[in-house]
Formats: structure tokens, sequence, C-alpha cells
């Protein structure tokens, strides 16, 4: 699975490196080293949502945020990785 973070303007001022060091706990936390690749990205074209936009697969997810990035990592990535 391919993860990819917006590191864009709009995003990097809402956090996307804080998003990126959540996804490095989460994925060393579940092992997942091996299933996941973690890489930035230019922006995705949803700047307007209020939080980070990242890619899950060909998906894109908008307005991650440290606060509800857990729920949104276990939705996405865990579940359909299992
Ligand atoms: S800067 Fe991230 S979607 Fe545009």
């Amino acid at each position: 699975m391919e993860i990819s973070v917006c590191i864009g303007s709009s995003c990097h001022l809402k956090g996307s490196y804080d998003i990126i060091n959540l996804l490095k706990e989460q994925i060393a936390k579940h092992h997942l080293e091996d299933k996941v690749v973690l890489s930035a990205s230019f922006c995705l074209g949803c700047c307007s949502a209020d939080g980070v936009s990242m890619k899950v697969g060909d998906q894109v997810l908008t307005g991650v945020t440290a606060a509800n990035f857990q729920g949104i990592f276990d939705k996405h990535v865990l579940e359909a990785l299992n």
C-alpha cells in the first residue's frame, strides 16, 4: 500500500509533518514496514479542506488532523490491510 502525504504549502501549514510522524509511529507500532510505502507528495488539489490531504492507494483523503488521524488510519490503512 502506498501512502503519500501532501506537503504542498497549504497542507504544510496545517501540519503535514505531524501527520507524517504519526504515520511513522503507527507503521512501526503495527510492524507494517513491509506493507506500507510512505512518501510525500505535492499539492493534491484539495487545499481548501480543513486539514492535511493524503493519498492512500488511489483514494485521496482530506481534512486529516492530529485529532482525527487515528480513526482515519484504523479505517483506511489497518482495515484495508487486514
Ligand atoms: S497543498 Fe495539500 S492539497 Fe493543496
